[in-house]
C-alpha cells in the first residue's frame, strides 16, 4: 500500500537558464509551469536547478580523462570532477519529469545550458552502444521546454531555418532516453522591447498553454 503511494508522488526536474531573472520571459514560462505542476502534485517534490545562479565548468581534458577513468581508479581530484557530472545526472534519475526554462541566443540554446549538457550526457550513465547503435539510458521521462526568443521561427518564414534551438533538444534529448518532450516557443519576444505589446498580452497565449496541458493532463 505504501509502496503503491510512494510510486505515485513524482517529482520534476525545474532548470532555468536565462540571466534577465525576474525580467525574463522564460523564466516566467516555467515559473507558471511549476506552479500548475505543484498544484496537480501537491505532494510531488521540485529540484530546482538554475544555471544562472551557480557555475557549471566547461568541459577540458582533466574532465575526460577522469570520466574514462574507470570508478575503480580514478584519484581524489578525478573523483571531484565527476562528482558534479554525477549528481547532475542523479536529478535526472530521480525526477519523473523536467521543466527547462530558457531562451533562444545567437539562434542555439544559451551557453549555460550546453555547460550542463556536457557534464549530462555520459556513456554508460545516460546513453550506451549496443551494436554499435546509441541507446538512450534515461527511461519514462517527460520533459518540457519553455522557450522564448526574440524573433519568430515558424515554419515557411525567412528565419525558419535559424531555429537551433528546438532540433538540437529534441535530438540530444532523444539520444539520452526522453523522446517524451513538449515544447512551447514564445517567440517575438523582441516586440517588448519596442514597446509594441505589453507583457501581460504578450504571455496570456503562452500561459494559457501550459493551462491548457494541465487541463488535457486532469
Ligand atoms: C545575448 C542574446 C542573444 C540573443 N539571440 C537571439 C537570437 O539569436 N534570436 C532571437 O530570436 N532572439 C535572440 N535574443 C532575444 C531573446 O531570445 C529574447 O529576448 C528572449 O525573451 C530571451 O528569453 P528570456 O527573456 O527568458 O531571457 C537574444 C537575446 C540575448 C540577450
Amino acid at each position: 500500500m505504501l509502496r503503491h503511494h510512494l510510486s505515485l508522488v513524482k517529482t520534476l526536474l525545474h532548470i532555468d537558464c536565462s540571466p534577465l531573472g525576474d525580467a525574463s520571459i522564460s523564466r516566467n514560462l516555467s515559473g507558471e509551469f511549476v506552479r500548475r505542476w505543484t498544484q496537480a502534485n501537491p505532494s510531488g517534490t521540485v529540484i530546482r536547478r538554475d544555471l544562472n545562479a551557480g557555475h557549471i565548468s566547461a568541459i577540458d581534458g582533466a574532465w575526460v580523462a577522469a570520466v574514462f577513468t574507470p570508478e575503480e581508479v580514478r584519484n581524489s581530484s578525478q573523483r571531484e570532477i565527476v562528482s558534479t557530472s554525477d549528481r547532475l545526472i542523479e536529478e535526472l534519475n530521480v525526477a519523473d519529469e523536467y521543466v527547462f526554462g530558457l531562451p533562444m541566443h545567437n539562434f542555439g540554446i544559451p551557453a549555460v545550458l550546453k555547460l550542463w549538457l556536457d557534464q549530462i550526457i555520459r556513456v554508460g550513465k545516460t546513453f550506451a552502444i549496443v551494436n554499435g547503435a546509441p541507446v538512450g539510458l534515461l527511461k519514462n521521462k517527460q520533459a518540457q521546454f519553455l522557450i522564448a526568443a526574440g524573433g519568430t521561427y515558424d515554419p515557411g518564414t525567412p528565419l525558419a531555418s535559424f531555429n537551433f534551438v528546438e532540433p538540437y533538444l529534441r535530438a540530444i534529448f532523444g539520444f539520452i532516453g526522453v523522446s517524451d518532450t513538449k515544447f512551447l516557443t514564445a517567440g517575438g519576444a523582441a516586440a517588448l522591447r519596442y514597446g509594441n505589446i505589453d507583457r501581460d498580452s504578450f504571455l496570456k497565449p503562452h500561459l494559457d498553454k501550459i493551462e491548457g496541458w494541465f487541463k488535457a493532463a486532469a
